[in-house]
């Protein structure tokens, strides 16, 4: 079964019972300052598992793009990659346990769907802590169902939430599929030490939300959310050992074996197959993040510097391959291939995103140049040390200052005579990394779900301020982006030259006129042409579903200063808002400008 069949039969199966499909939405989240990209098909869905009310409806399914790098280093192996599919399908408030789990089995094993045979599968469940009790209610609808292997565990494994320590959560059953034969004995199932049980599913029950102060409130709407991974799946319907063995990578792949003359096959544990395995996974996600509508360039910030690295450890796997380097555009063309039907945004992006990857790879090359110059410049020191060992602490700082890395430093040592100390290398790396990590938890305090009183009065404030820039300004500052904080909010719209002093002063006033003004905010639920037709404003390059929700801001529903397409929520009257000032006004890319603004 290909990728493109499955992801027809998932929608299908759902459709029949009753879910509305709905669009994936982008790789970089909107007004969400928590996570770097969309890490699971419930991350657009969050405001809906606490409670708004959904356009399409109590039942939904789709199919999302998902970036995830926290297991980057483990990238290479049979089933970890850093851009997937998830499928999913999601109850708000509608059934729950039983029928989620019937609906998994059916779909999984059923002749007409997936025809899994039944001993293939095993699952787990939860095994309860202080607050929340052991799963037994899903273990019991699994054993009704015919299900025997069955593995009760702990948080790390079955509890899920978003990445944000606050938001939607519950416990979780995890479908798994046995890569080998057949178990390896009768007590086999998930987690035994054989290792060949491959998680290809999740259902999810939301029946929490974490609060900042760390308890579990319940959802007065317990919600259902699963997600199940397109690769792996594919992976283990045709009986392949890999997610790279299948024919979503067979093409990939294949382009990589042209380009780099190689042959590639098919063994973890073999350096050049890891490469290529390496260099087809991160060209796929850089590829699919340069396609994003809400496109974003390499950069050492954000989503932007995930980016970039992704690029820099293709390349530096390309050089493993082929010592005269190889490009990754014709690899990244490919992808584009594959899934330009699916998502068209890449082949609308095409231009852009070969552009964007010849650039940082010439990037990338200088600063490997300059590099092995500063080394060169280190050399006559090192060579005085009787021993020949290079510090572990000198590699890091090439590491750390110059992007250099460390296989090229020891490559560099060797070619002199010398070894690296790659313990003391791995101490400061390690440091390092734990740095940035309780910096990226940071990022993702505050939760997806973190949608504050403050947070909620900046949402509605944008939607101000981006009625006032076309007013000012004209109508082409359309926005091309929103970050919103309890502290800020900051917006970037189309705008060739930098705002006149005066400009920043006319659109304060025109966002302060309406603040005080107390206006009404009301919302309308429509068809995205009738929104449209109605004058609210839609996001270009946006995907919507076919209902859409319409926020308009005015002294009533016809006398308004702003409509817009938007999935909320908004604060009820404007005059709650404070005082608009605009703080910063500057560049953000190439015809963007970017306003950072804060409500007093
Ligand atoms: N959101 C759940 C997951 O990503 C389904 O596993």
């Amino acid at each position: 079964m290909t990728a493109d069949e499955l992801r027809k039969k998932y929608v299908d199966f759902f459709v029949s019972k009753g879910h509305a499909q709905i669009q994936g939405k982008s790789l970089l989240p909107e007004n969400d300052p928590t996570v770097l990209f969309t890490t699971a098909g419930m991350h657009p869905l969050v405001p809906y598992l606490l409670g708004e009310e959904h356009p399409a409806g109590k039942r939904l399914v789709n199919f999302q793009k998902c970036i995830r790098t926290g297991d980057i280093e483990a990238v290479g192996d049979a089933s970890h990659l850093t851009f997937f599919e998830m499928l999913g399908n999601w109850s708000l408030g509608d059934y729950f346990k039983e029928e989620a789990i019937k609906m998994s089995f059916e779909f999984l094993t059923s002749p007409l769907w997936l025809n899994i045979p039944i001993e293939k599968l095993g699952v787990t469940v939860f095994e309860g802590e202080d607050q929340i009790p052991r799963d037994d209610e899903s273990a019991a609808i699994w054993k009704s169902l015919g299900i025997e292997r069955i593995s009760y565990l702990p948080r790390e494994d079955n509890w899920w939430g978003p990445a944000g320590t606050t938001g939607p959560c519950g416990p979780d059953t995890e479908m798994f599929y046995y890569m080998g034969d057949s178990p390896c004995s009768p007590d086999c199932k998930p987690g035994c030490s054989c290792k060949k049980w491959l998680e290809i599913w999740n259902d999810v029950f939301m029946q929490y939300n974490k609060n900042a102060q760390g308890a579990y409130e319940p959802l007065s709407r317990k919600c259902v959310d699963t997600g199940m991974g397109i690769e792996r799946t594919v992976t283990v319907l045709n009986g392949k050992s890999s997610v790279y063995d299948t024919t979503i990578f067979e093409p990939i792949i294949a382009a990589i074996e042209k380009a780099a003359n190689c042959k590639y096959t098919s063994k973890a544990d073999i350096e050049a197959d890891k490469s290529i395995r390496i260099i087809a996974d991160h060209t796929r996600s850089a590829t699919f993040i340069l396609g994003d509508p809400k496109a974003v360039s390499p950069s050492n910030v954000g989503a932007g510097y995930v980016l970039r690295r992704l690029i820099r450890r293709a390349v530096r796997h390309c050089r493993k391959l082929n010592p005269d380097g190889m490009s990754l555009s014709p690899i990244s063309q490919v992808v584009i291939d594959i899934f330009k039907n699916t998502y068209p945004e890449l082949e609308e992006n095409r231009t852009f995103i070969i552009g964007e990857l010849n650039k940082e790879e010439a990037k990338f090359m200088e600063t490997l140049q300059k590099g092995e110059h500063e080394f060169e410049k280190l050399l006559p020191n090192l060579l005085k040390d009787p021993r020949k060992i290079m510090s572990g602490r000198l590699a890091f700082k090439l590491y750390d200052t110059y992007g250099f890395p460390i296989e090229l430093t020891e490559e560099l040592a060797a070619e002199s005579g010398m070894t690296v100390n790659k313990e003391e290398f791995d101490e400061a790396f390690k440091k390092h990394q734990e740095l940035s990590r309780s910096q990226s938890g940071q990022a993702f305090k505050g939760g997806l779900g973190d949608q504050g009183e403050m947070a909620v009065k900046y949402h509605t404030a944008t939607h101000l301020l981006h009625q006032a820039l076309k007013t000012v300004l004209g109508d082409h500052a359309a926005q091309k982006g929103s970050n919103i904080t309890a502290e800020r909010l900051r917006f970037d719209f189309t705008h060739d030259t930098p705002m006149t002093a005066d400009e920043i002063k006319k659109t304060e006033d025109l966002v302060n006129e309406q603040i005080s003004k107390n206006l009404q905010i009301f919302m309308e639920t429509m068809s995205i042409e009738d929104a449209k037709k109605s004058g609210a404003i839609a996001l270009f390059g946006e995907k919507y579903e076919a209902q859409v929700k319409v926020y308009t801001i005015g002294s009533s529903i016809n006398d308004f200063f702003t409509k817009e397409v938007c999935g909320g929520p908004h604060i009820e009257r404007t005059g709650t808002l404070g005082i608009f000032k605009i703080q910063k006004e500057q560049s953000s890319s190439a015809g963007v400008r970017r306003i950072r603004a804060v409500l007093n």
